[in-house]
């Protein structure tokens, strides 16, 4: 039992279902075995490329097929509350696609629903699950980089503008935070937790969602937290960990990442204000600014790698698969498990992170259909 094959229902043809079909052919134990879209052709077209036995032309379709476990739901972002309670209601656990839902309130529905239904429920937030994120979270939780200080996440691709496309349409969840700084905000979250106060500006585009969204969250601990997202602009795409000893950088794509910078100040001592003027303190400072000293310092760390002042490690893994895998393997584990919602994932968080960016656009004003409704 604890091996049974996963059968897989898709829900949606655009580029992530088309992804996650793939992706899946790397999962052992796993199948899609149905696919729907709105329109008999795509759905035929989808199945046929993708190998997969049964097309459906409406989603409905393949809620009634009897023979799927779980649903992958790839649809935008304002019908994901609406898919999610159709398949939780026919007793279909699912996987739904980021941003959960348009707002917590929908996110907290969709849970509710899970919860009465005893039905299986993840948010595809697939950088969890991505091994170097996951070693990340890791050197930052272990204490390998002393206490994380401050997060910064960027996410932003040049996305040509297109009004009623997806990305820019306020009808279908469009914006910059909703589509790419989600990845951002759920990252502050899993390593800091929920923050304390939040300040967010926007550059809000022709069609009423954020083209620029940037977001300083803080925290109790004192941490801070700069989350950024763009639809117009390629940015670094990288995010950075800072703790008191060190810092973890996460190089492009941070939420898919293949290579990490682990650097970690082996010799930084207890940090010397600048305003102490105890003997102790002059003389550190002096010898801090001593040219000589330093140069002296410097050279003999060039000739001797171990006198080095930062231990600097870097970390390369190739993703496995296409990427898409690791989150279908969280999802079968906790299938064959009997779990209703992934320890990684859970459900908390991603009504959490929800909540925060909820908060964010607040602060700028950007609002959707789902707002006035729930
Ligand atoms: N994890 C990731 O890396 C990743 C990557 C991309 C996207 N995503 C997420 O996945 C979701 C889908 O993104 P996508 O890039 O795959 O979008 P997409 O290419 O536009 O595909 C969305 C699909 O949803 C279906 N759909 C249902 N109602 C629709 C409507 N009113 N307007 C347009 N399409 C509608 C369409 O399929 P039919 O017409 O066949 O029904 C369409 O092909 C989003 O929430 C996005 O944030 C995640």
């Amino acid at each position: 039992v604890t091996s049974r094959t996963i059968r897989w229902g898709i829900l949606g043809t655009g580029r992530a279902a088309h992804d996650f079909a793939r992706g899946l052919r790397f999962v052992p134990g796993a199948e899609a075995v149905a696919v729907a879209s709105r329109s008999h052709e795509r759905a035929e077209a989808f199945a046929r490329r993708l190998r997969i036995p049964r097309a459906y032309p409406c989603y409905e379709d393949l809620i009634a097929d009897g023979d799927v476990e779980v649903v992958y739901i790839a649809t935008p972002p304002h019908r994901h509350m609406q898919d999610s309670l159709s398949c939780l209601e026919a007793g279909l656990a699912i996987l739904c696609e980021k941003p959960f839902a348009i707002n917590a309130a929908e996110a907290r529905e969709i849970v509710l629903v899970a919860q009465k239904a005893r039905v299986f429920c993840m948010e595809a937030m697939w950088m969890r699950f991505m091994p170097l994120i996951r070693r990340a979270r890791e050197v930052a939780r272990t204490g390998q980089i002393g206490d994380v200080r401050l997060i910064s996440a960027d996410f932003g691709m040049a996305t040509p503008f297109d009004a009623s496309g997806r990305l820019y349409s306020r009808e279908l969840g469009g914006g910059a935070l909703l589509e790419r700084g989600v990845y951002g905000v759920s990252l502050a979250q899993w390593l800091l937790g929920k923050p304390e106060k939040i300040w967010a500006q926007a550059r809000i585009g022709s069609t009423a969602v954020d083209e620029q969204s940037t977001a300083i969250l803080s925290y109790r601990s004192g941490a801070q937290a700069i989350v950024t997202a763009s639809l117009r602009e390629r940015s670094s795409n990288e995010a950075l960990i800072v703790g008191t000893r060190g810092r973890v950088r996460i190089h492009e794509f941070f939420f898919r990442p293949e290579r990490l910078t682990v650097d970690v100040f082996a010799d930084s001592p207890e940090p010397v204000p600048y305003d102490d003027k105890s003997l102790r303190g002059r003389a550190i400072t002096a010898l801090k600014e001593n040219r000589v000293l330093r140069g002296a310092r410097l050279r003999a760390a060039l000739l001797v790698p171990g006198l080095s002042a930062v231990k600097s490690q870097e970390i390369i893994e190739p993703i496995s698969g296409n990427g898409y895998n690791y989150e279908a393997d969280e999802v079968a584990r906790c299938l064959r498990a009997d779990l209703l919602e992934s320890p990684d994932m859970p459900w908390a968080e991603t009504i959490a992170v929800l909540e925060t960016m909820d908060a964010i656009r607040a602060q700028y004003a950007v609002h959707y259909p789902a707002d006035v409704t729930t």
